[in-house]
C-alpha cells in the first residue's frame, strides 16, 4: 500500500485546488491511498501555529508533531496551491518552515498538481522550495486541470469527467513507480 499525503495551498471552503486533491483521492487507484491534509489554516484546536523557531522545543507543538508524523508516515506528497500575488500562499510556506529543519521532506517524492493554468510565479517558487528542503520533485506525475473560476458545481463535473479521473490515476501511478524505484536503489 503506497500512503500519499495531499497538501491544498487554499483554505477556501470551496477551493478548486482541495477539490482536485478531493478527486485524487477518490481517483486512486489499487494500493495506493491518498489522505488529505487539513490542519494549514492557524485556527482551533489541530492547526498550525505561524512559524516560530522559538516555539520548535521539544515537544514541538502538537499541530506541528501532527504534521511532521504524517509526513513520516507518506510515502509521497501532492501539493496543489493557488498563487497569491505572484507567490506561494503564506499558509503553505508556513507549512513548509515548520519542516525544514526537522527534515521529514528530505528524499520525499513530491507531486505539484495545479487547479490553474496561470500560477507560474507559485509553482516556480515552490519548485525552489521544495528543491531547497532537498524533496524529490516527480515531474512525471504534475498535471493541471484548470479549475479556476469555476463554481464548486462546475469543478466537480469537470473532475468527474473521465480524461480527469485518467490524469489524477495516472498520476498517482506514476508517483506509485518513482516511490517504488525509489525504494529498489
Ligand atoms: C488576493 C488574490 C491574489 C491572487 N493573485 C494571483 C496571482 O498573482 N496569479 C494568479 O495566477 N492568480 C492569482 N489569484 C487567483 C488564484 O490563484 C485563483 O483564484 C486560484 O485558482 C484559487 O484557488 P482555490 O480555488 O484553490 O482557492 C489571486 C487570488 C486572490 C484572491
Amino acid at each position: 500500500m503506497m500512503r500519499v499525503l495531499a497538501i491544498s495551498g487554499s483554505l477556501r471552503a470551496a477551493s478548486t485546488n482541495s477539490a482536485l486533491l478531493r478527486a485524487a483521492a477518490a481517483a486512486a487507484p489499487d494500493g495506493v491511498t491518498v489522505t488529505v491534509f487539513t490542519g494549514l489554516d492557524g485556527r482551533g484546536v489541530g492547526s498550525l501555529p505561524l512559524f516560530n523557531p522559538d516555539e520548535d522545543g521539544d515537544p514541538p507543538p502538537p499541530a506541528v508533531k501532527d504534521l511532521r508524523d504524517s509526513l513520516v508516515a507518506a510515502d509521497a506528497v501532492v501539493i496543489a496551491c493557488p498563487e497569491y500575488a505572484h507567490g506561494v500562499p503564506g499558509a503553505l510556506k508556513n507549512a513548509l518552515d515548520w519542516v525544514v529543519a526537522s527534515s521529514e521532506m528530505v528524499d520525499k517524492p513530491v507531486a505539484l498538481m495545479h487547479a490553474s493554468p496561470r500560477s507560474t510565479y507559485a509553482r516556480e517558487a515552490l519548485t525552489e522550495i521544495l528543491t531547497v528542503i532537498s524533496a524529490r520533485l516527480i515531474d512525471d506525475a504534475s498535471i493541471t486541470i484548470p479549475l479556476m473560476g469555476k463554481t464548486p458545481e462546475d469543478a466537480a463535473a469537470t473532475l468527474a469527467r473521465a480524461e480527469s479521473v485518467a490524469a489524477l490515476r495516472n498520476a498517482l501511478t506514476a508517483i506509485e513507480t518513482a516511490v517504488t524505484a525509489s525504494a529498489a536503489r
